[in-house]
């Protein structure tokens, strides 16, 4: 076993996106590529010596090469111990649990999310620093600079270690362990929720379909909900993770999760759907022949969060990505806590949770959490719902017909234009931002435009700014269309138009959201000129 050191060139594009460095796994598979890219991390972060690393991934194809890759680095680095999840498994939200329960310096994420797998799929990696969440900007772009002036990389030539099977082994001065994936990650739910009483949930016969999605979700489904809270065997399906995900796409919506959504529908459906995705940190939930948007999840949970033992104390505050609907800002304004509007991406959450300004937090695309862990968590979703149906007696749909019957209905869509020429999409945005002066006063959707500007944050904690965080046009009324490019994709861009409109009225409440919307499509057409620049005439996916 030596430490050797070799000679590298940079590659174009290690830049980390919203969540991130993503790629095609034959991206990946280039000799070199996620060398340089963890050379890069490394030399950021500095001395290494005496630190814990935590090492894991969703299981997709090429995560146990990344990761025997990695562990030779890391050893040749010099951290002090490597804690790598059994078999290579660690969901995001239980590498995060990892993070924070044995005080480690960081982890590193293998995973792409919702995104397909495979060895045509795609493949990332992420870097979550001491506090369990993804690193801050300043931290991903001194990686992006940093890749771009690699010389060399330093690497141990030592054979793959055995990731099967629980237990220590030593490479060169670093002790690597081999860890249970789900024990840390459960200790932290028993700790939030009320077991007993979803216990008794599940004992009455309550019947739950929770769909892991051939996903890295299904082992910590199994052994949580079926395991330790009694649900019958089969309560979670698709429960083995794979890595090409069964050939399906691992992200929990309605348009992905078909299967669910028809089970929801059939007949006999389960008092509750739920799915997770690929690593498990984002989560669907559905009632019985009802979808729940997750913005109205995120507000049902933000109020009725005093019922749940691990909140009992009351919120400090909520965040909301700024996509993300207003429904959890009116549910903020009637408990009189602070509500946050954050840029898109979960990192941006971490600061506000640690400097306590908020409990509960979430973001249109399908992901909610809380001060728990610094990560979205799937599973930690559906536990608070199962929680609060079994302390209110209520149903998925009589929570969020109590939310809307109480603050109205924020109707919601999001429309997006996959693998679009990155140009055409540039132009789109930039055409639009120069646009945005001249729109205030002026009449759109039938309705004069009260804001129309390029979202910019500035962290309260820190003072950092990030700006160019998308496009919004708000009107008088509170309705509002935002545009935004994606930057989790790794196939050309794909822009996101979000739409929403208050209805106060009960009477409009079952309208189909797209029709309820119509209007405000037609004003992102009028203002973007989408069919022009997608030259698509109607959206990819809706959700
Ligand atoms: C997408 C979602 C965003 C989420 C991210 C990671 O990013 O829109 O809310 O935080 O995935 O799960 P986007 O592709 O829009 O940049
Ligand atoms: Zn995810």
């Amino acid at each position: 076993m030596n430490l050797i050191t070799r000679p590298a060139t940079p590659f174009e594009g290690q830049r980390p996106g919203t969540s991130g460095l993503r790629k095609k796994v034959s991206v990946f598979q280039q000799p070199g590529y996620l060398e340089n890219f963890v050379q890069a991390l490394f030399n950021v972060l500095g001395d290494a010596r005496g630190k814990t690393l935590v090492v894991g991934g969703d299981g997709r194809f090429y995560n146990r090469v990344a990761i025997q890759t990695i562990l030779r680095m890391a050893a040749a680095h010099g951290y002090a111990r490597v804690l790598v999840g059994q078999g290579g498994i660690l969901s995001t939200p239980a590498m995060s649990a990892v993070i924070r329960s044995r005080s480690a310096s960081g982890g590193i994420v293998l995973s792409a999310s919702h995104n397909p797998g495979g060895p045509d799929g795609d493949f990332g990696i992420k870097y979550n620093i001491a506090n369990g969440g993804p690193a801050p900007e300043s931290v991903t772009e001194a990686i992006y600079l940093r890749s771009r002036e690699i010389t060399q990389i330093q690497i141990l030539d030592s054979p793959d270690l055995p990731l099967d099977a629980l237990g220590t082994h030593a490479l060169l001065g670093t002790t690597i362990e081999i860890i249970d994936p789900v024990a840390d990650y459960s200790a932290v739910q028993r700790a939030l929720f009320d077991f007993d009483a979803i216990r008794a949930l599940f004992a009455r016969g309550f019947r739950l379909r929770l769909d892991t999605m051939w996903a890295v979700g299904g082992p910590y489904a199994k052994a949580i909900i079926e395991g330790e809270l009694g649900a019958p065997e089969g309560t979670v399906v698709n429960a083995t993770p794979r890595e090409d995900f069964g050939g399906l796409h691992p992200d929990p919506n309605p348009v992905n999760a078909t299967d669910l959504i028809d089970h929801m529908r059939a007949a006999d459906a389960p008092d509750m759907g739920a799915a997770t995705d690929g690593d498990a940190d984002r989560n669907m939930i559905v009632g019985r022949n009802f979808a729940v948007s997750p913005s109205d999840s995120l507000a049902v949970l933000a109020a009725h969060a005093t019922r749940i033992p691990g909140y009992a104390a009351g919120l400090a505050g909520v965040a909301r990505s700024m996509p993300t609907s207003t429904a959890v800002d009116r549910v903020a304004a009637k408990l009189g806590i602070a509500c946050f509007e954050t840029p898109t991406g979960w990192k941006f959450f971490g600061n506000l949770l640690d400097a306590g300004k908020v409990t509960l937090c979430g973001e249109e695309s399908y992901g909610t959490g809380s001060s728990h862990i610094r990560e979205k968590d799937g599973l930690w979703a559906v536990l608070f719902w199962l929680n609060l149906i079994a302390v209110t007696g209520q149903s998925v749909e009589q929570l969020v017909r109590a939310l809307w019957a109480e603050h109205g209905r924020c109707v919601y869509s999001r429309h997006d234009y996959e693998g679009i020429p990155t140009d055409q999409a540039d132009a789109l945005m930039r055409d639009l931002r120069a646009a945005l002066p001249d729109l205030p006063g002026t009449i759109l959707a039938g309705e004069p435009v009260a804001i129309a500007d390029d979202f910019a944050y500035t962290d309260p904690t820190d003072g950092s700014v990030s700006s160019k965080q998308g496009v919004r046009i708000i009107l008088q009324s509170g309705s509002r269309v935002v545009f935004r490019l994606s930057g989790t994709g790794t196939e050309g861009a794909t822009l996101r138009i979000y739409l929403e409109r208050h209805a106060p009225d009960p009477a409009h409440h079952d309208l189909p959201a797209q029709q309820a919307l119509a209007p405000l499509v037609a004003l992102a057409e009028q203002v973007a000129r989408v069919r022009h620049f997608t030259g698509m005439d109607t959206p990819s996916v809706m959700t």
